[in-house]
């Protein structure tokens, strides 16, 4: 019984029909499904507008595996297994009678006697439509079976919000209706296993510890580069732009990973209390401090407006102002249309305070040490340390302590996986709390504000390393964004 209670059974895919569900949910579910990991009685009801059967649906469930889930084993007992699990029901966001008989039709027909206590909800739907959904769910019959009889969980796409005031007004509501502590808000980097890999790197090794803070480390620098441009996403990018989509939430999370306090336990609560104050540490960013970029082209995407300033690079540098880390310089970068696909951290260790090497030329060979914590591609890490040329006297090269997951044969998993069985299974660690994610909009809001008066953006090649105004943040501090591996 108690396992029926903490997992959900019954997963309730609001915008079922959308492009989420084709290219990530539906595949993700079904490596689930290939690897075990979902219960019998799971079942997955999709609700859209959109009219279709549930034989119709599951023929476009079908294509979207063969189309995204190629690399699973496609067997047909696998593939009918899943299949059977799913239903669909077409409806109004808005009409509490869809809900009342999506209500009566989960009771009736899809659970088939089974009991189930615990229900998933999945708003895989555009910011415009969640209030409408949870306002309508109000007012259903499932809101009068919570808690009595049920309890409910809710995951919620991303993105959260644009700007403080909506996020705190989508907490309310959320608030008002479920526990926060079943409230997931993803942020799928968050699921990304090197991106958890940094608690693990600096709370399973001691090594690292005594070094962490503003007495050894120079600088920060983090890297979210792509060379993909909007792809098709034109009117959402247009709203959004590079700080929206990429630095309120991907980036801040890796940033408070890197820089959080050891949480007294490992539990979820201890480690979002620890990353919550490092968002409330972050110091005020002038407009000094950031550059705004576009990539050459942009204003050619469908639904983007040819005279946009849509910033679609932005380069930052932050800093946090605790006894940790006070004085050390963060540099941030993230951009559509870059020269690489990248996602990294580089931890610029400080210099070495004095050369004890005669010769001047060994002096001037010696680096920095640098760790650089590679979030994708090639996962892995890499700890440069000075080292002397064999068989020379005058020469040093920095030598690299390499892992790569892909070396030791390690395969990384699909984000949206590890964010299905979690809100499944009820883990909650993975998510964004609401106060961190307010507070997040909160750091941003002088470059959102800046944004908006913008009248005119500095313009980059495609394949660049985004403008060269960017390069000036860090000059200007004596320092160059550092090359990784
Ligand atoms: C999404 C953004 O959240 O993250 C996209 O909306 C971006 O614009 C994507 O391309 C990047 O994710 P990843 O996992 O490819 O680094």
């Amino acid at each position: 019984m108690k396992d029926v209670e903490e997992k959900s059974c019954l997963m309730i895919l609001f915008g079922a029909s959308g492009d989420l569900t084709a290219r990530k949910l539906a595949p993700a579910l079904y490596r689930l499904e290939v690897k075990g990991k979902l219960d019998e009685h799971f079942r997955i009801i999709g609700f859209a507008r959109k009219k279709y059967s549930t034989e119709e649906f599951r023929e476009k469930i079908l294509s979207s595996l063969k189309q995204y889930a190629s690399d699973c084993p496609f067997d047909n007992e696998f593939v009918n297994r899943f299949l059977s699990r799913i239903h669909y029901i077409s409806g109004q966001y808005s009409d509490v009678e869809s809900y009342n008989e999506l209500y009566r039709l989960i009771m009736q027909k899809f659970l088939r006697g089974h009991i189930c206590l615990n229900y998933l909800l999945y708003l895989a739907v555009p910011p415009s439509v969640i209030e409408t959904i949870l306002n309508t769910f109000k007012k259903s019959v499932f809101w009068e079976t919570q808690s009595s009889s049920a309890q409910y969980r809710v995951i919620i796409e991303k993105p959260f919000g644009v700007d403080v005031d909506s996020a705190r007004k989508l907490n309310r509501l959320l608030d008002d209706i479920f526990d926060e502590r079943n409230i997931y808000r993803i942020d799928h980097y968050l699921a990304k296993d090197t991106v958890r890999n940094i608690l693990i790197f600096r709370f399973a090794n001691s090594i690292f510890e005594p070094l962490w803070n503003r007495n050894y480390i120079d600088n920060i620098q983090i890297t979210a580069a792509e060379t993909i441009g909007v792809e098709g996403r034109g009117k959402f990018y247009e709203e959004a732009g590079v700080v929206r989509d990429m630095i309120q939430n991907h980036v801040l999370q890796v940033l408070s990973l890197i820089a959080m306090e050891p949480p007294i336990a490992g539990d979820a609560e201890s480690i979002r209390d620890k990353k919550y104050e490092v968002f409330r540490s972050i110091a005020p960013i002038y407009e000094s401090d950031f550059v705004f970029g576009q990539y050459a082209g942009y204003r050619d995407e469908p639904d983007v407006a040819k005279d946009s300033v849509t910033p679609t690079y932005v380069g930052i540098k932050m800093n946090i102002n605790n006894w940790r880390w006070f004085g050390v310089p963060i540099y941030i970068r993230s951009g559509k249309r870059l020269a690489r696909k990248l996602t990294d951290v580089i931890i610029e260790f400080k210099k070495i305070p004095l050369c004890l090497f005669s010769s001047e030329q060994v002096c001037a060979q010696i680096e920095s040490n640098r760790l650089i914590i590679r979030i994708q591609p090639e996962e892995g890490f890499r700890l440069t340390v000075s080292t002397k040329v064999h068989g020379e006297e005058d020469e040093i090269l920095p030598a690299n302590l390499d892992f790569r997951y892909g070396h030791a044969g390690m395969q990384m998993g699909d984000a949206y996986e590890k964010i299905l069985l979690d809100g499944i299974e009820g883990r909650s660690v993975l998510f964004w709390r609401a106060d961190s994610i307010e507070q997040a909009w909160k750091v941003v809001t002088p470059l959102l504000e800046a944004q908006e008066k913008l009248r005119d953006i500095p313009i980059y090649e495609s394949g660049s390393w985004g403008p060269k105004e960017a390069d000036k943040l860090l000059a200007r501090d004596g320092k160059y964004w550092l090359e990784s591996y």
